[in-house]
């Protein structure tokens, strides 16, 4: 019997689905749902634009790590949602999976992904400039190339394409 706090964390491009899967998987679970950047936003009252804005991009990243090593280390049992490059910086994801080996990659296709996106890029600043849906395809694909040895380092991978929530939520319930 061990003492560490159970925590299931959704890593992913965004657009993944990490906020909707993950909800769900958090119900199923009878955990608690936290989001890293609405952690973030919350501490600081401002928006992840406005950090961006504010604090360029590095400054984020910083900031970023910051709430991933809290989130980590608060003892809480949860379901923790991560900002798609969370896992893409510093040494975030050997932190990451020292704490739990429950580290779940949604690897949604890009055509799901560019669908989702195009609609809600504006407060997204990584892909808020780009203003066709190709140069997002494009974008996106560059993207994935550079962060997936990042995300692949996840001990659960699942492929997601045309399945519902719920059923990306019953095949990580059976991998964990
Ligand atoms: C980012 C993803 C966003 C947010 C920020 C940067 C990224 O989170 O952390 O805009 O670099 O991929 P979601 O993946 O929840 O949209």
């Amino acid at each position: 019997m061990t003492n560490s706090p159970r925590i299931v964390v959704l890593i992913g491009y965004m657009g993944s689905g990490k906020s909707v899967v993950g909800n769900l998987l958090a119900k199923q679970l009878h955990l608690p749902f936290v989001d890293s950047d609405d952690c973030l936003e919350s501490k600081t009252q401002q928006s992840i634009t406005q950090i961006f804005e504010e604090q360029g991009e590095l400054g984020f990243r910083k900031m970023e790590r910051n709430v991933l090593h809290e989130l980590l280390t608060d003892n809480q049992d949860k379901v923790l949602s991560l900002g798609g490059g969370a896992p893409c910086y510093f040494d975030n994801m050997d932190v990451i999976t020292q704490h739990t080996l429950k580290v779940v990659y949604l690897d949604t296709s890009i055509q799901v992904l560019v669908e989702r996106l195009w609609k809600e890029k504006n407060h997204r600043p990584v892909i808020a400039h780009l203003d066709s849906k190709e140069s997002l395809t494009e974008f996106i694909g560059k993207h994935l190339f550079e962060r997936r040895p990042f995300y692949r380092k996840a001990p659960i991978i699942i492929a997601v394409q045309k399945q519902s929530p719920s059923e990306v939520v019953q095949q990580i319930v059976d991998s964990l």
